[in-house]
Formats: C-alpha cells, sequence, structure tokens
C-alpha cells in the first residue's frame, strides 16, 4: 500500500449513542462516547477516503475532511444511514444504537405521580441489517458487537443474523470500551477469527481499516 489506501473509497459510518425521547425534558440512552468511531473516521479520511460520519450526541470535534452529519434518535440515525450508504465502499456501524424506544414520546413532561413508573417501549429498526440488505448494498459492512459476556459466540451470531461481512466484537462493561481511550477488538468474519491487542483507539482504527483496505482490493 501506499500512504493513502483508501484513496477514491467512500466510507460511511455511524458513531456515539442515540437518544430515546421520553418526555420534552427527558430520554434513554447509553455511554458510548463516540471516541471508537471518530477515531476510526479519522484515520479513514487520513488513509484517503471520502468519509460520511453520522454521530448521536457527543462532545468530540469534526475530525479533519470528514463530512458529519448529527443525529439524536435511532429512527433519525436509520434515516441518515440509508440515505448515505447506498453504493459506498465500507459501511461500519460503530454506534451503540438502542435496540428499544419508547412506544410514544409524552407531550408533556411526566409527572411525579405514582411511586413506579412503566414505560412500554417497541423495538427499533436495526440499521446495519437494513444497510446490508440495501440493493446498492456497500461492498464491505462491517458491525461492532458489544458484549459483557461470551464475545465471540453472540457476535459471531449477529455477524450471520444481521448479513455482515465482519465484526469487531468488544468486551464492554467494567469499565471496558465506553468512553476510554483504548480498547481491544476480535475481528469475526465467516472463516477467520483475529485478535487486534489491547491498544489506543486510534491505534485499532489505523489497523481494522487497513485490513478492510486489503479486502476491498480483493473484491
Ligand atoms: O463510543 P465509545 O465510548 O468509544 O465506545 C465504543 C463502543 C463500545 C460503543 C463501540 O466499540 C461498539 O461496540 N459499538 C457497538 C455497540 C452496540 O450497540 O453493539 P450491539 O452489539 O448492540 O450492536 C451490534 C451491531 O448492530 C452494531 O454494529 C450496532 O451499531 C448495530 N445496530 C444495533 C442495533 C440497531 N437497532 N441498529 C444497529 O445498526
Amino acid at each position: 500500500f501506499g500512504p493513502k489506501p483508501l484513496a477514491g473509497k467512500r466510507l460511511v459510518l455511524t458513531a456515539g449513542p442515540t437518544r430515546e425521547p421520553l418526555d420534552p425534558v427527558r430520554y434513554l440512552s447509553n455511554h458510548s462516547s463516540g471516541k471508537m468511531g471518530f477515531a476510526i473516521a479519522a484515520a479513514a479520511a487520513a488513509m484517503g477516503a471520502e468519509v460520511e460520519l453520522i454521530t448521536g450526541p457527543v462532545a468530540l470535534a469534526t475530525p479533519a475532511g470528514v463530512k458529519r452529519t448529527d443525529v439524536g434518535s435511532a429512527l433519525e440515525m436509520h434515516a441518515a444511514a440509508l440515505e448515505l450508504a447506498g453504493g459506498c465502499d465500507i459501511f461500519i456501524g460503530c454506534a451503540a444504537v438502542a435496540d428499544y424506544r419508547p412506544v410514544a414520546a409524552n407531550e408533556h413532561k411526566i409527572k411525579k405521580d405514582g411511586d413506579t413508573l412503566s414505560v412500554e417501549m417497541v423495538k427499533n429498526p436495526d440499521i446495519i441489517s437494513d444497510v446490508a440488505a440495501m440493493a446498492a448494498r456497500p461492498a464491505l459492512v462491517v458491525g461492532f458487537a458489544a458484549e459483557t459476556r461470551d464475545v465471540e459466540q453472540y457476535a459471531k451470531g449477529k455477524l450471520a443474523r444481521k448479513g455482515l461481512d465482519l465484526i469487531a466484537a468488544n468486551a464492554v462493561g467494567n469499565g471496558l470500551a465506553f468512553g476510554t481511550d483504548d480498547n481491544q477488538l476480535t475481528l469475526i468474519s465467516k472463516d477467520q477469527t483475529q485478535v487486534l491487542p489491547q491498544a489506543s483507539k486510534a491505534k485499532l482504527a489505523e489497523q481494522l481499516l487497513a485490513i478492510l483496505a486489503n479486502r476491498l482490493s480483493e473484491h
């Protein structure tokens, strides 16, 4: 490879958390900081790719040379991803998307009336599954898997169920992965498993993208 192994390639990725509104002042979300996804966006731009970054609410600056679309909820992220992903070379789902959202956000602030409160939730669409099923499917569709246990086994299930080419599994919980500067990834494809040992998210992003650039050149 030259220094720009992704020159001429278009990469679309999601990063950060989603926010699922409960009422005008509250939401359900998770601890994703966006650091992993932003590191991938920065590295991809440095490697010559045209990068479209779709991100939930995070406190990070847009990396140089990256086009950014800000979204709030999973439904908004889904719409943005389906609009931008068609025909791209690489799609990466690094966002921690809420699996469920409140059936309907309350029009007014929920009052503190009862001792308990139940919220009915409905499943969100699976963004990366829908991208992998697009007529203009990206050449490579890469997911992440965040698991607190049985990481590889669950990741393999997601790889198959969501129709992905590769999944990057990371252990989460107990201070791992979410919000940290370092991470550790296990890359799983149909016929291969490869461990990227603990390193900065910037370094892991470069390693992951070098592997993906290699795959594209074999396509
Ligand atoms: O943001 P950081 O603080 O740096 O943390 C990074 C990270 C831990 C969030 C990241 O490395 C990571 O693991 N991201 C995926 C988190 C996640 O939601 O994993 P999952 O196992 O629930 O989802 C599997 C895959 O399906 C992911 O590619 C996810 O983006 C995608 N998904 C999930 C649900 C949904 N409705 N739509 C999706 O596209």
